[in-house]
């Protein structure tokens, strides 16, 4: 059963507009201090999405480093391409990329491989994380990002309240300081967890519902079992608005951290 009536690229914008305007913290100025990009590195970004690391790293290195964004999402790598067709950035590629297939790139290309809130998805942990290995020069880097456990407590916890049901298990957050760490740690040769806060404060609780909306329907698959249909869905997000509403009241604004594990790995 589909929520087919939002779009995923719609979603992932909305979200990251939310974060931009609510978060404390800014997680590309992280990114880029962890990763540093160069003058004429040669980059790979799995699960580019609408292009925002892409983006990120040619403004960090005044378009003067070779960027290719990969995607499985046609849809978004248009969007990505539209964006970077009014930005004229001549440095980047963006391709079709499907992380649980062979990279089309040839061994040892890349100072740096990065992959924010995709990769954590793969179907063969082992068989993606060797292609990322294979694919990046020898002293080059992974950098792979996805959320922790106690990310978005309070986001679950109003869920929770509201319908009286258990949230399904996250794939992402409940795989990313085990199987994945290991997994990359077994195949790269020096592996470190990296840790990034950002407090969301709501001011009101109307854009902690087109969060939430937002996130429900990019997780689709995720959260089915909560729900059957589009009535039951919208039924459901009514149950959260007057649970959010009542923490509102009695806290005067809405505060969702983001907690965010950042897989740092050397070849
Ligand atoms: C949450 S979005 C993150 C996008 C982008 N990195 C960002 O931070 O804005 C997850 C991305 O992973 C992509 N994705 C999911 N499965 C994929 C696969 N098998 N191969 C390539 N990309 C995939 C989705 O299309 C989506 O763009």
């Amino acid at each position: 059963m589909e929520i087919n009536y939002q779009e995923t690229s719609k979603d992932l914008l909305v979200r990251i507009d939310i974060h931009e305007k609510y978060g404390a913290r800014n997680i590309d100025k992280w990114n880029i201090e962890v990763l540093d990009p160069k003058p004429g590195y040669k980059i790979l970004d799995v699960g580019c999405g609408a292009g925002k690391q892409c983006f990120l790293y040619s403004d960090h290195t005044n378009g003067r480093a070779t960027i290719t964004g990969g995607d499985f999402s046609e849809e978004l790598l248009d969007k990505a391409r539209a964006k970077q067709a009014e930005r004229s950035d001549k440095n980047i590629n963006f391709q079709f990329l499907d992380f649980n297939k062979p990279f089309a790139f040839a061994d040892n290309t890349f100072d740096f491989v990065s992959s924010a809130f995709a990769i954590y998805y793969a179907a063969d942990l082992q068989f993606t994380f060797s292609e990322a290995h294979r694919v990046t020069k020898p002293g080059g880097r992974l950098f792979v990002t996805g959320p922790l456990p106690e990310n978005k407590k309070m986001f679950y916890d109003i869920i929770t309240e509201a319908t009286g049901k258990a949230i399904p298990p996250m794939p992402g957050s409940s795989r990313f300081k085990g199987d994945i760490f290991n997994t990359i740690s077994g195949i790269f040769a020096k592996t470190e967890l990296l840790t990034f806060e950002n407090p969301l404060t709501f001011p009101e609780v109307a854009p902690f519902i087109d969060y939430v909306r937002a996130s429900l329907s990019e997780d689709r698959k995720l959260w089915t079992s909560m729900f059957n249909g589009k009535d039951e869905y919208e039924q459901m997000i009514g149950k959260i608005e007057k649970v959010a509403q009542k923490w509102f009241d009695r806290d005067d604004k809405l505060v969702m951290t983001k907690v965010v594990g950042g897989i740092l790995a050397t070849k």
